[in-house]
Parts: C-alpha cells; structure tokens; sequence
C-alpha cells in the first residue's frame, strides 16, 4: 500500500456559491478543546481534527467498512462496551490499552477483521475532543486522508465552519493546526475566517505543505511516537486524499 505523504492539491471551484459579504460563511480555528468556551457551537459543523492519530485512524477504520465507531472520553465506559459485541480500540499516552483489542494506529484498522464491525473507540485527546464538541449542529471527523472531502463537505454545506484541533493534554500541537491551515487555504476564496487562529493555521500550511514530514520533525508528538517507535504511522497520517469518506457524528456514533 502507498504511503508517501502526497503533495496538496490548490484551492477548490465552487460553481454555486461565490464570494460575496453578503452570503459569506464564517470558518474558525479552535487551537486547543480547553479554548471551546470561547465558541458559540450551535449553528456550526465542526471539524474534529487529531492527525496523530486518533481521526486518521477513524478515517481508515471507516475506508476499510467499519460499521459504526462510537468514540468515549472515558475509559471505563469504552471497556465496557466489549460485553456488547464492540471492538474496544484506543490508547492512553500513544500506547495500546492493557485488555483492548486494538491500539491506535491506522495499520490494525486495515484487515478484513474489522469489515462491518462496531468499535468502541477512546484516545487521550481525539475523543476528547468530540465530547467537547458535542452540542454542534453537527460534528465531522478530519484528517489529511479525507482532506478534499472534507473541504467539499464544508464549502457545500450551509454552516459556518470550527476547526477543533485535539492537540496534546490541552496543550497547542503542529499537525492538527497544519490540517486547519490547510482546510482554511482551500476554502480562501468562499469562507471568510473569523479571526487571526485561521490566519496563522493558513500561514503555518503555505510554509509546511511541500514537506510536513519535515516540518514536522521537532514537534513533541512526532518525537513521542518516534520514542515509542511508531514512526510509519506519521508518513501515513501525513498522506493527503487517500480515501473520499466523512465521517460523521449521528447521536453520539460516528458513521462514514
Ligand atoms: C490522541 O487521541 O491523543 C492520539 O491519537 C494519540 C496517539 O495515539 O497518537
């Protein structure tokens, strides 16, 4: 399988819907879910976006006939779920949960194991996210492997759009901000950023996007994967359009 991190396409053509002051759509970028407070939800289709590697994992579960992923923030609760018939899946600190089925990289979720399966899924940061963003007029799942997709999905939807980048404990991360950046770039010319963090994701995009894997060398995930020796899971979550799903939030479970 291909996993050479790609190189992006430019900016999408919307025939129906031009750029006018008047039936501007707004987009923002939430650089951390401990910033959520500071967003009015309701009337947006958020973005949750954890490039490593929570969403990229989801993204692939679904590509490769995942029925349903039910994403927890707690742990307890997904465990749980094992006595229902679920996939338990996820990890704490990058490392696979003692008595899970699954861990969290792209790779376990490519087999025919996993076709038509139900995953209960909780990671130290993507489901946390989602749980934050719940409340949302609805709730997408992002990553560089459904990137043009998503970007479809936002410029033909009505809503004005939240990026919620999952980061680290709280803390700001690279990868996620470059994914907002690089929505943020392709939507330039028919969503109007709301403020200055869609600005500095874009800026942030236009200086990586020839080589993220590069850009991305320091920053403190990659070098904690790369501790962990998870290293082939960041060129393939750096890959850009390999599959052309979203997925979904509908009553608290995720489908493609
Ligand atoms: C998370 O949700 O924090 C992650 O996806 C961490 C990881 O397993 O790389």
């Amino acid at each position: 399988m291909e996993t050479r991190p790609a190189k992006p396409s430019g900016s999408v053509t919307n025939p129906t819907q031009q750029a006018s002051p008047g039936n501007m759509k707004t987009i923002d970028v939430c650089l951390s879910p401990e910033l959520m407070h500071l967003y009015n939800v309701e009337d947006r289709t958020v973005v949750v976006v954890d490039i490593l590697r929570a969403t990229s994992c989801m993204v692939t579960a679904f590509a490769h006939g995942v029925e349903s992923i039910t994403p927890f923030a707690n742990l307890d609760m997904c465990r749980a779920m094992k006595k229902n018939g679920y996939i338990t899946s996820g990890e704490r600190d990058g490392k696979k949960v003692d008595g899970f089925d699954k861990g969290n990289s792209p790779f376990e979720y490519m087999g025919a194991d996993v076709k038509g399966k139900k995953i209960a899924f909780t990671t130290t940061n993507g489901t946390q996210a989602i749980e934050k963003a719940k409340g949302a007029r609805r709730i997408i799942i992002g990553s560089f492997l459904n990137l043009s997709s998503v970007v479809k999905y936002l410029l033909f939807g009505e809503n004005s759009v939240l990026i919620v980048c999952a980061g680290w404990k709280g803390k700001v991360n690279l990868e996620d901000t470059l994914f907002a950046g690089a929505v943020v770039d392709k939507l330039r010319n028919h969503i109007e950023p709301d403020c200055d963090a869609p600005l500095a994701a874009q800026h942030l995009y236009t200086i990586a996007k020839d080589n993220m894997v590069s850009f991305l060398s320091n920053s403190s995930h990659v070098k904690r994967l790369a501790r962990l020796s998870i290293n082939k899971d960041i060129d393939y979550c750096l890959t850009f359009d390999k599959y052309q799903i979203v997925p979904c939030l509908v009553q608290g479970v995720l489908k493609a």
